[in-house]
């Protein structure tokens, strides 16, 4: 869904009149006509939905507690997920895990200085620098698999070890590396690029709601969760490990950044379905989950 779309259903849905939806969704009245003619079943499904969705959150926390329990896939022996979800394309290799770098700073200063930063120096990152920020957020420092289990290993913990997220790398301003969008390969430790047109890095600009610091970001991290790695194991209460595992990522984001005299700020205020969009996502089998921009600390 691009942005004009998403601007008419949100001002209509909230009930704005034409000029104001005009106005704040930045439509001509071509634009309009044709969502009118063309929406109204997308938003009817919207007024249908707005008593569930009032209330989902309790809802979801209530209805994903043990008590409702029935037995996972796992254990009804259902196929294992596999461990990560790789995407085709070109590869682009990164300095090795056991040759890169490490950053000296210790653990208390991290912590101490770590701040969300949102404007960052022009200073590009180097692909060691690149390199640490994934291994400490993303790597796979293992994988296990046999026919009825696959999981891997990383520098964050996650629920059941079953890391149900994948890493997507806006790359903005790294040395040696295009700019475009990358997958990144949690076993191989590498990029497989996906897109370097300047028209996507605008889509996921567009999708994180024009929040500035994507642009001077040397690189905006998107992370994806895909569900039923997590859910095979856990059944509905798995979505909960969800965003409890991504908060681990984005801590280590955060210090990681810090160490290499960066910061990063993390974004959950992002339109999903641009968002998915961008990333080629069905919004359900796997779908973005939390956006982290890192770059150089700007000149005091
Ligand atoms: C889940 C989550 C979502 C966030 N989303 C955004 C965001 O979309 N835009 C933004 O500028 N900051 C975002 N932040 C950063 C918070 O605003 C920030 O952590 C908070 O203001 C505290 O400041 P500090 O991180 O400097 O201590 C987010 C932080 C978290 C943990």
């Amino acid at each position: 869904m691009d942005m004009k779309t998403f601007g008419y259903l949100y001002y209509k849905a909230r009930g704005y009149e034409q000029e104001a939806i005009l106005r704040e969704a930045e439509l001509n009245e071509e634009e309009y006509y044709f969502f009118e003619k063309n929406l109204s079943s997308v938003l009817a499904e919207i007024e249908e939905s707005r008593p569930q969705a009032e209330k989902i959150g309790a809802d979801f926390i209530r209805l994903t507690r043990y008590i409702y329990e029935r037995e996972s896939d796992q254990a009804q022996n259902v196929a294992r997920p596999d461990a990560v979800k790789v995407r085709a394309g070109e590869l682009v290799s990164l300095p090795a895990i056991g040759k890169i770098e490490m950053p000296e700073m210790s653990l208390h200063k991290a912590i101490e200085q770590r701040r969300s930063l949102r404007k960052y120096s022009a200073q590009a990152l180097s692909m060691d620098e690149l390199s640490f920020l994934l291994w400490a957020s993303s790597w796979a420092r293992d994988f296990r698999s046999n026919e009825r289990m696959e999981i891997t290993l990383r520098n964050v913990p996650s629920a059941g070890a079953r890391h149900p997220l994948e890493t997507y790398v806006d790359v903005r301003n790294v040395e040696g590396i295009n700019a475009g969008l990358y997958y990144y390969h949690p076993i191989k430790h590498c990029l497989v690029l996906l897109d370097a047109s300047e028209a996507k890095a605008q889509q996921i600009f567009e999708g994180c709601m024009r929040q500035e610091m994507l642009k001077t970001a040397a690189v905006n991290f998107i992370l994806s969760a895909v569900p039923y790695r997590t859910v095979w194991r856990y059944g509905q209460r798995g979505y909960r490990y969800l965003y409890l595992d991504a908060g681990h990522v984005g801590q280590n984001m955060h210090l990681a950044a810090e160490a290499i005299g960066g910061g990063a700020c993390m974004i959950g205020a992002y339109l999903d379905e641009a968002m998915n969009e961008a990333l080629g996502l069905d919004g359900m089998e796997e779908f973005v989950i939390y956006i982290a921009s890192v770059g150089k600390k700007p000149a005091e």
